[in-house]
């Protein structure tokens, strides 16, 4: 598994405002787009293409377009979908699934709620959204389901992640072809599970 921490003074900028607890809903949105579309700029540096001839009004020449299959798009219900349109901003062409799964707020476990996924993910690359990787929980349980489809690169987009989370991931998903792009690996995990200093519940700050 591979990790990519995204080191950007425009990047830490729009994070500091996403952890303000004085940031509103609608600010609090319109942030995590603009965040998810420079986070999507990084993770989208190994997406495939093929080579593309065309002519310009000038000449013949040479360039790439996005490769067949397209990639996919999985926002992670329900604090992910607010990390959808800044991402297909970036690949418009992409497929989107869904998935949807809640973490007991006791226990911690994730559970799957929704499953909107094509049954068939061979060979195609897979951008997972959700905003926190606290425990790695709900990471991991969709991921282990995007590569049972046969998924053979998954890259997942978090605006923060927590080192607890990225362990879990690591012990997990050791040996799949697995990236995690982040704008920050926080302090660490508190006892309710919310990552410190992070940014309180992304799901509530969106929509709640
Ligand atoms: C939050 C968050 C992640 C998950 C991270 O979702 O959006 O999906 O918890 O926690 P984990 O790494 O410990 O599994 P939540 O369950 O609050 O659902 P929501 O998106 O519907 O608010």
């Amino acid at each position: 598994m591979r990790i990519h921490v995204v080191d950007h003074p425009l990047v830490a900028h729009k994070l500091t405002t996403l952890r303000d607890e004085r940031t509103d809903s609608p600010t609090f949105r319109r942030l995590a787009d603009e965040l998810v579309t420079l986070l999507a700029y990084e993770a989208t540096r190994d997406v495939r293409t093929e080579q593309a001839d065309i002519v310009t009004p000038v000449t013949a020449t040479t360039g790439v377009r996005l490769a067949r299959p397209r990639p996919i798009v999985v926002p992670i219900l329900r604090a992910g979908l607010g990390m959808l349109e800044g991402m297909v901003r970036l690949l418009p062409t992409a497929e989107v699934g869904f998935l949807g799964l809640i973490r007991d707020e006791e226990t911690l476990q994730p559970s799957t709620y929704a499953n909107r996924l094509p049954d068939d993910l061979s060979g195609r690359q897979v951008y997972v959204l959700d905003p926190m990787l606290a425990t790695g929980g709900t990471l991991i349980v969709s991921i282990k389901e995007l590569i049972k489809r046969g998924a053979d690169d998954v890259t997942a987009i978090c605006l923060l992640a927590a080192p607890e989370g990225i362990e879990a991931m690591e012990a997990e998903l050791a040996g799949t072809p697995v990236t995690v792009v982040t704008a920050s690996v926080d302090e660490r995990l508190n006892e309710n599970g919310y990552i410190v200093p992070g940014l309180g519940d992304a799901g509530d700050r969106m929509y709640g």
